[in-house]
């Protein structure tokens, strides 16, 4: 009898148990989905803020856009790293109204009284201009940009350094004033989205990454993100701390990749999955290859020339279409070396009307760099970007045609004018210059 007491005991003890397991595992089902649920939500309405803002900004850069040249005053001047060869400046509008928003990764076209060039035969007049990319997330109040200053190439250190960053960094102070165009350019990560991305800067063509890095941040994007700074030592390392703001973001992984020795403060350093690993070699195609989940992404890239020739073609190689790869970069691909790069079948003149110069083309990659072999400076063509971004050096044709053969112009060119930087003879040429 107590025998059959005690079965029937644990029998209902064992029932009860049983239950009390259901119980709990279907609670802590329930939980995990209103955690699911809440963090969907969550990401949902972050999306939703994200395409506002996006949109807002829209609005407002359609409102406040402007043309021409705009004062600024650099109100800040920060040297960004040890060797402090790079140098961000502060920009706020002199006349004090607020600015249009910007997408992150555009860049600014600043221009500057150089009084005192040095003998650059790249100078070609006094007011000099160059673009120089947003360096961070927009506000209505003021920008940033970060410039590097230009040494002369290796092996030619005879010739002067460059002309607008040195000037930037030996002559601009707080206080100073500053020319500049709106920002413009079709390298930005579109905010809007949600799609997973990845972010590459190697060198100071950071610039424009810091600035995309930054903007996610400021809205707390839960965006799959994958951000990859290249560098050659610790000495050339800016913004440690933005980079470690992006790291803590829910989806983004920091990849800092040293081409020479790793810094000391990193050398014992633990990394985890989503805060900064620091990893020697350069960014490259085995570089993403190994650390990537897959090349299921948005690729935005700046950098050294080799840097980015390697991985446009890399990318492509990997099977990432050509619409997911998207880059800038700061210099044209080759230094417009004097040499002709093809034997042109046949030689045109150029006429430099107002300052009546005749140059027989044979070749060159563009009328610039024909000017440039033949130590002609007209104070009419400006430049800035070399690269057809910036329209500096658009000039009126006065009879002739002209021809792309190798870059396209961003945003097409006006009947009757055109982008020397770029441009080649089509036939006998007369310019306004
Ligand atoms: C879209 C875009 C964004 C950019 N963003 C940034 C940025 O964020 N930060 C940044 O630092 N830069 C940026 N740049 C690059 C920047 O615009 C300038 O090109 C850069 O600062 C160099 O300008 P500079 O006047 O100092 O040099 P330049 O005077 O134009 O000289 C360029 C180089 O030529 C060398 N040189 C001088 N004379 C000769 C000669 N006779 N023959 C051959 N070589 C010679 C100089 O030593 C120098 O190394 C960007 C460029 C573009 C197109
Ligand atoms: S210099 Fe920028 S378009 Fe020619």
């Amino acid at each position: 009898m107590a025998n059959a007491l005690l079965v029937a005991g644990l029998v209902v003890l064992g029932l009860v148990g049983i239950q009390l397991s259901l119980q709990i595992a279907t609670g802590t089902a329930h939980l995990r989905f209103l955690r699911t649920h809440r963090r969907l939500a969550h990401r949902e309405w972050q999306t939703r803020i994200a395409i506002a803002e996006a949109r807002l900004a829209d609005t407002k850069t359609q409102a406040q856009e402007w043309r021409g040249f705009r004062k600024f005053e650099v109100r800040k001047k920060v040297f960004e790293n040890p060797a402090k060869d790079i140098c961000s400046f502060y920009l706020y509008p002199h006349d004090g109204k607020s600015l249009p928003r910007f997408s992150p990764g555009q860049f600014l076209l600043c221009q500057v009284e150089v009084t005192n060039p040095g003998e650059s035969s790249l100078n070609l007049g006094e007011a000099e201009a160059r673009c120089y990319s947003l360096s961070d997330a927009p506000n209505y109040e003021n920008y940033r940009v970060t410039v590097r200053r230009l040494s002369p190439p290796q092996g030619t250190e005879d010739l002067p350094g460059g002309v607008v960053s040195n000037y930037f960094h030996d002559r601009i102070k707080e206080g100073s004033l500053i020319d500049i165009e709106a920002p413009s350019g079709d390298f930005y990560l579109e905010t809007a989205k949600d799609t997973p991305v990845v972010l590459i800067g190697g060198g100071v063509g950071v610039t424009p990454i810091l600035s995309m890095m930054n903007s996610l941040a400021a809205v707390a994007s839960a965006r799959e993100t994958w951000i990859f700074y290249g560098l050659r030592s610790g000495e050339d390392a800016v913004m440690l701390d933005a980079f470690e703001r992006a790291a803590a973001l829910p989806n983004t992984h920091v990849v800092w990749s040293y081409s020479g020795s790793i810094p000391e403060a990193f050398a014992d350093r633990k990394d985890t999955p989503n805060t900064v690993l620091h990893r020697k070699g350069r960014v490259d195609m085995d570089c993403l290859k190994e650390i990537l989940p897959s090349n299921h992404f948005d690729f935005y890239f700046c950098g050294p020339a080799p840097m980015m020739a390697a991985l446009e073609k890399g990318l492509g190689e990997w099977g990432v279409p050509e619409r997911f790869i998207h880059y800038e970069a700061f210099a044209p691909e080759s230094s417009e070396s004097d040499t002709a790069l093809s034997a042109a079948s046949e030689t045109l003149e150029v006429r430099f009307d107002a300052e009546n110069k005749m140059i027989a083309w044979s070749g060159e990659k563009s009328i610039f760099a024909m000017a440039r072999k033949n130590n002609f400076n007209t104070k009419r063509i400006r430049y800035a970007c070399r690269q057809g971004k910036c329209k500096s050096c658009l000039t009126a044709v006065k009879s002739g045609t002209v021809a792309y053969p190798h870059v396209q112009p961003e945003g097409g060119v006006e009947d009757g004018y055109c982008l020397p930087c770029i441009c080649v003879p089509a036939t006998a040429l007369e310019l306004d210059a």
